[in-house]
């Protein structure tokens, strides 16, 4: 067959496929009306609807207006007041920036803008078609602020039109974007009415979002909230919001996620939510969830959807995964929850077994072999379960210092240490750490980091070792050479924003490097000299180079040569008191002070040394205390943050898989 010939769309065929893209049904066109109502700095909406927004969707603000001058292009393609260089949408402070909403609207309805502006006597009224002005724009009477109207919307799209639900659901539709714009938006006045009646919804201007959750959805709900507030430095957003209690639920659950104020969906994050809710909630019940997230605009992308429904954001798996801890931890934490667990543990109280009763035709269907049955929750079964002691876990996160051989000793106990989390975010701008980031990134093998991953923990062999299983196979991993360079990445990719970890009282460096000057490990030798000479010499390179560290690594050596503040790596994580001396004695003899880009790589790896180094003198005293560490601090770590490079492959032995054993009782 002979091969099409392939020719340019007609420009209004290519509009009309595009506004398609973005004014789907009535819903969409409102959304995106009430954005620009907004944008337009508005704290009065009122929308007024005919046959389900069908034959009639106007809306009403009192905002800026548009200027007479612009009233020209504003329905065309591409015409915007918000956006000037692609750039600008990496800090894009507006819901529009496409410039493309009216334009699509008056490709697919009849459009009319009626608006006025605070400088002129009179306002103008203008009607488009396809992107164009009909005729010029008419004087007319009116206040501050634009009215759209809407007409015969899909009039050139009958399939559309067709396709779509009935008026009063369409109508539900309507209703349902402003309910979530009312809530979020609390201090504007919104209204909503079908054309000749009575509002639906009438929220007053300057309620509060517990006001008007309460008004549009009702006091059952209102009465159950939880609030919600997370605020996180590491990957940097901000959580408000609040959810139902576990009291609470309905078939049809409400989430409204909005983030960096555009509502948004996220199946990622619902599903999350979701599988909180299910262990309380009846089978095919659901909460309702209002959450916002502020994220840097820099690490968001708005551009993705045609109806910029759907954004991209960095560390998207991690951020969501803290949300999920948080809500559990708050829904724990409430007491509907303990009354829920209460009843259930009564005798007479079966729980719901709806689940089994589809058992049997499901297995039947997809039947899994028992050697590919893996445990995927790393809670379900550990080796310490064979061991007896049980492991308080919040006891392990203060440090101890075992000074026996100094007079620091009383100084340096169990409170030496505390961490204080950087407020500042500084964005690395020095080529040499950018180019040190780049060749760690470079080097990461991707194998790697999906085992990591998804990896479950299985347990401490011992000071060096500890097991993994990922899918089916068992891994003995070298934990110190991993940590070793989970903790100079830390180093590299939080430069200048690590948070610090207070050493209280301050302690001397020049009596601490004496104390690694008597230590075998340093090294010392008659001919280098006097121990409390070199020491002072150390501690004075120190002193003068307290500007680098304290600016770029939050360590903190005060003019009087104590140390105040390291950096903390890994939250929760504490270095070693006892290597402390040694590590003090090595930044001023093996850090290369004079250039730059070896200066913080040889910083780093000493720095990553220390902090990984686990002294047999603790690990003797509190062996416990050193698993619970790695288990619960380490190689979370490891699977959140490390970006493994290939060398590390040799560090993770393949121990035996699960296809591998059954083969062996195979033949037994
Ligand atoms: N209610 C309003 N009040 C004041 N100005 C408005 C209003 N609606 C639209 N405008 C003006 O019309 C322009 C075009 O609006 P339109 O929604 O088509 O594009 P946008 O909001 O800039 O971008 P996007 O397509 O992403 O929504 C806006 O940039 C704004 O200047
Ligand atoms: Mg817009």
């Amino acid at each position: 067959m002979e091969p099409g010939i392939i020719k340019k769309l007609d420009e209004a065929v290519v509009n009309r496929i595009a506004a398609g893209e973005i004014i789907q049904r009535p819903a969409n066109a409102l959304k995106e009306l009430i954005e620009n109502s907004l944008d337009a700095k508005s704290n009065y909406i009122q929308i007024t609807i005919k046959s389900g927004g069908l034959k009639l969707l106007q809306i009403q603000d009192n905002g800026t207006g548009i200027r007479k001058e612009d009233l020209e292009i504003v329905c065309e393609r591409f015409t915007t007041s918000k956006l000037t260089k692609f750039e600008d949408l990496t800090n894009i402070a507006t819901y529009g920036f496409r410039g493309e909403a009216l334009s699509s609207i008056s490709h697919v309805a009849h459009l009319t803008i009626q608006t006025k502006t605070a400088q002129v006597a009179c306002g103008y009224k203008a009607c488009y078609e396809d992107g164009k002005l009909k005729a010029p724009p008419k004087p007319c009477a009116g206040n501050q602020g634009t009215i759209i109207s809407i007409e015969d919307l899909f009039y050139n799209m009958p399939q559309r039109k067709q396709a779509l639900k009935s008026p009063a659901e369409e109508f539900q539709k309507l209703s349902d974007v402003v309910s979530k714009y009312a809530v979020h938006n609390s201090k504007i006045g919104f209204i909503l009415k079908k054309f000749g009646e009575q509002p639906t919804i009438k929220t007053n201007v300057g309620s509060t979002q517990e006001q008007n959750i309460r008004y549009i959805f009702g006091a059952n709900i209102a009465k159950e909230l939880l609030p919600i507030e997370i605020e996180d430095n590491i990957h940097k957003f901000r959580l408000k919001g609040c959810v139902t209690k576990v009291n609470y639920s309905a078939k049809k659950g409400i989430m409204m996620l909005f983030i960096n104020h555009r509502l948004v969906d996220s199946a990622a994050l619902k599903s999350a939510i979701d599988s909180v809710y299910s262990a309380y909630l009846p089978k095919g019940m659901h909460p309702f969830i209002y959450l916002s997230l502020d994220l840097e605009p820099t690490n968001i992308d708005v551009n993705v959807h045609p109806t910029k429904h759907e954004v991209h954001f960095l560390y998207e798996d991690d951020i969501i995964e803290k949300i999920k801890t948080y809500i559990e931890i708050q829904l724990l934490g409430s007491n509907d929850t303990r009354a829920f667990y209460k009843q259930l543990k009564l005798p007479g109280v079966v729980e719901n077994n709806e689940n089994e009763d589809n058992r049997g035709s499901k297995s039947e269907v997809d039947k899994v072999q028992p050697k590919e049955i893996i445990r995927t929750d790393a809670k379900e079964q550990k080796l310490d379960k064979f061991l007896i002691t049980q492991q308080n876990p919040t006891q392990h996160i203060k440090t101890e210092f075992n000074t026996s051989q100094s007079s620091l000793s009383q100084s340096m106990n169990d409170e030496s240490f505390r961490v204080t989390a950087a407020n500042i975010s500084k964005e690395v701008r020095l080529t040499s750490v950018l180019n040190m980031q780049k060749r760690v990134e470079n080097n990461c093998s991707v194998h790697i980091r999906k085992t990591l991953k998804e990896m479950v923990f299985v347990g401490v062999v011992d000071k060096h070792f500890a097991l993994f299983q990922y899918e089916t196979r068992l891994y003995l991993c070298h934990t110190l050479k991993f940590c070793e360079e989970l903790f100079y990445q830390r180093l590299l990719f939080k430069f200048e924003n690590l948070p610090q970890i207070k050493v209280e009282p301050k302690l001397p460096i020049k009596q601490l490097i004496v104390l690694a000057l008597n230590t075998e490990e340093s090294g010392w030798t008659e001919e280098d000299g006097d121990k409390s000479e070199l020491a002072s010499r150390a501690a004075t390179i120190l002193v003068e180079k307290a500007a680098i560290m304290r600016e770029y690594f939050s360590l903190n050596i005060s003019d009087k040569g104590e140390l105040e503040t390291l950096p903390c790596l890994v939250e929760n994580h504490c270095p070693s008191n006892i290597y402390l001396p040694l590590f003090l004695l090595r930044l001023a003899t093996d850090v290369e002070w004079e250039t730059e880009e070896e200066c913080f790589e040889t910083f780093c790896r000493e720095t990553a040394r220390y902090y990984t180094i686990v002294s047999e003198v603790e690990l003797l005293s509190d062996v416990n205390r050193h698993n619970w560490i790695v288990e619960h601090i380490i190689y979370p770590a490891m699977k959140r943050y490390l970006l493994p490079p290939n060398k590390l492959k040799k560090e993770m032995y393949e121990l035996t898989s699960l296809p591998k054993l059954y083969k062996v009782f195979e033949r037994c």
